[in-house]
């Protein structure tokens, strides 16, 4: 990644190259040896599709009961830990965020990555004093959970990075508190979400599947697109949110037509009525090739599931010449959640 933008805090941003380097071993020469240390820890992170989001009504808390089935997918972002300097103010983390929409990120306590961060260190009696650098690829307020990947991130590194020692269970607890998503960028793979989405049971998936994502131009609001739910639906009873046996079925046995034939989201027509022209996007993927095109979680990204790489390397290029989207991006699923590298 070349371009640079200044982040909203007016903070240097810096390349992932740079944020990166401090990690593992250093010199210490007055010492006259090398010391291992770790002095900051990178974690890498993928971004989310939802094969299956089946929506309840709103609940008394506002929240909506889903069935919510998560494939995670290789576009990744990056957060990189890094203990402040002496003499900074410790009480609140530093973040900066690098990569081409960097300017569209909040670099303030209002970042997930930040909360991540002070919610570790108020449990474990420390003060989050901690750098944390955003390498961001996945799309910005996308439907992509990319908010989520980075406070899963930023508190599995600072978790290594101050040896809290916290249990996975504690973890997963405080990824629940930060967001409905957070859990399952955590831990990855595929997972069915139950409540608002951050109960998870892992699902078997037999074979890797092969998308292509279509990136709109700026970002839709998750309350604004549940909101429009509650607004298509008033006046009419919405039944409870079940998963999919037919889904879960073509998940396991790895085969590309079944899952296509299964996949659903209960939030695309309230994302449609926000953002109309995805349904030119989505027309332009099926017309590419692809088996099946939706909108990815709330959107306004738009995902399509094709039979193989070249397929998808086809729709890739359909969108791009339909000039329906601002950017396109093949991935494949599923893959790991949060890890240290
Ligand atoms: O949990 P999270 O902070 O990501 O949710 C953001 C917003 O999305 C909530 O404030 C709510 O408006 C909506 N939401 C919902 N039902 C869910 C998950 C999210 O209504 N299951």
């Amino acid at each position: 990644m070349s371009e640079h933008h200044p982040a909203p805090s007016g903070e240097p941003v810096v390349s992932s190259g740079e944020a990166a380097a401090s990690s593992g071993q250093h010199a210490d020469s007055s010492q006259g040896h090398t010391v291992s240390s770790a002095d900051s820890i990178t974690v890498r992170v993928p971004a989310k599709v939802n094969v299956q989001l089946a929506v309840g009504g709103a609940r008394p808390d506002g929240f909506h009961d889903l069935a919510n089935v998560f494939l995670a997918v290789g576009l990744y972002d990056e957060v990189t830990a890094t203990p402040l300097p002496p003499g900074a103010d410790t009480d609140v983390p530093r973040i900066t965020v690098s990569g081409p929409d960097a300017r569209l990120v909040p670099a303030d306590r209002s970042n997930l990555a930040a909360r991540a961060a002070e919610l570790l260190a108020a449990r474990h009696g420390l003060r989050p004093a901690v750098h944390l650098h955003i390498v961001k690829d996945i799309p910005v307020a996308g439907g992509m959970a990319g908010g989520s990947a980075d406070g899963a991130a930023a508190l599995v590194a600072c978790d290594a990075l101050w040896g809290t020692g916290a249990t996975r269970e504690e973890l997963l607890g405080i990824c629940a508190e930060l967001g409905s998503d957070v859990p399952f960028s955590l831990v990855g793979g595929a997972a069915l979400g139950r409540g608002r989405g951050e109960l998870l049971t892992p699902l078997e998936v037999g074979g890797t599947f092969h998308w292509v994502f279509a990136v709109a131009d700026g970002g839709l609001s998750t309350p604004a697109v549940y909101r429009e739910f509650d607004r298509l639906h008033e006046g009419r009873a919405v039944p409870a949110p079940e998963p999919s046996e037919g889904l879960l079925a073509a998940l396991r046995a790895g085969g590309a037509d079944a899952l296509a034939a299964a996949l659903s989201n209960d939030l695309q027509p309230a994302a449609l009525s926000l953002r109309p022209a995805l349904a030119g996007t989505l027309e332009a993927g099926a017309a590419g090739g692809a088996l099946a095109s939706l909108v990815s979680g709330s959107g306004p990204t738009t995902a399509f599931l094709a039979k193989d790489r070249g397929a998808a390397d086809a729709v890739a290029r359909a969108l791009e010449a339909s000039g329906t989207c601002r950017a396109v991006r093949v991935a494949e699923g599923p893959v790991p959640g949060a890890r240290v590298v």
